[in-house]
């Protein structure tokens, strides 16, 4: 599929596209791994197709305080997983930052930090915010890696903030400022 109309960001391993309907059957699959139910807040829960399409049709058609994108390989366009900015509040100057990466085999090779770093240089060049965070599930440790090598400071521990499988877990909040230095890995592109 030509996705070139509909690129948002590029970088060396990913670039960033808008949905396309065509996404549909992965998102599903995504939300319906148990892999990625247990790294998520909610936990195990049967995701109806229906429910993923109205959730794709969300993404394409999203509030202004939303920026929903797929994540696909730069080498062959494969689509590998999503991002969000979502609660982007203009007078504040912040918003919050999501994503999965939901093709398994994919899981460390850099995909998921790059994608975050294109977001965040989009959240402070276009979007002009100040502050983008992360909450994240706190036993979710190579998401904590991930956001730490982008930049992303450990602010604290939202105790009991979400649940999982019915059980109450705690959260970690990172936060990442326009002001804060470079992260490792821009300084390692910056040296190449
Ligand atoms: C979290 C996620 C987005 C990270 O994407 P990714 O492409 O795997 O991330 P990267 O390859 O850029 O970085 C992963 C880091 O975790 C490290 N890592 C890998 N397995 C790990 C583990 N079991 N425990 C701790 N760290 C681990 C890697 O070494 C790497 O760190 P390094 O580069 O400093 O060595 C992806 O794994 C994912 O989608 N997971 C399921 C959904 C999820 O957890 N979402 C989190 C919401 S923020």
């Amino acid at each position: 599929m030509d996705l070139s109309g509909l690129h948002i960001a590029v970088g060396e391993r990913v670039f960033l596209a808008l949905h396309v309907p065509e996404n549909l059957l992965h998102v599903h699959a995504w939300y319906n791994d148990p892999d990625i139910q247990q790294l998520s807040a909610g936990g195990a829960a049967v995701v109806s197709l229906e429910a993923s399409r109205c959730r794709l049709e969300r993404w394409m058609n999203p509030p202004s305080d939303q920026r929903h994108w797929a994540i696909h390989r730069l080498t062959d366009g494969r689509l590998l997983g999503f991002l969000h900015l979502v609660a982007i509040d203009f007078d504040e100057a912040t918003c919050k930052v999501g994503i999965v990466i939901g093709e398994k085999d994919c899981w460390g090779y850099g995909y998921g930090g790059e994608a975050v770093r294109l977001a965040c240089e989009y959240a402070f060049r276009e979007l002009d915010v100040f502050r983008v965070s992360a909450e994240v599930l706190a036993d979710n440790l190579r998401s904590h890696r991930m956001l730490s090598r982008e930049g992303f400071i450990l602010e604290g521990l939202q105790r009991a903030a979400a649940t999982r499988e019915g059980t109450r877990v705690d959260v970690s909040l990172f936060g990442r400022l326009k002001t804060d230095n470079r992260t490792d890995s821009e300084k390692a592109e910056s040296m190449n």
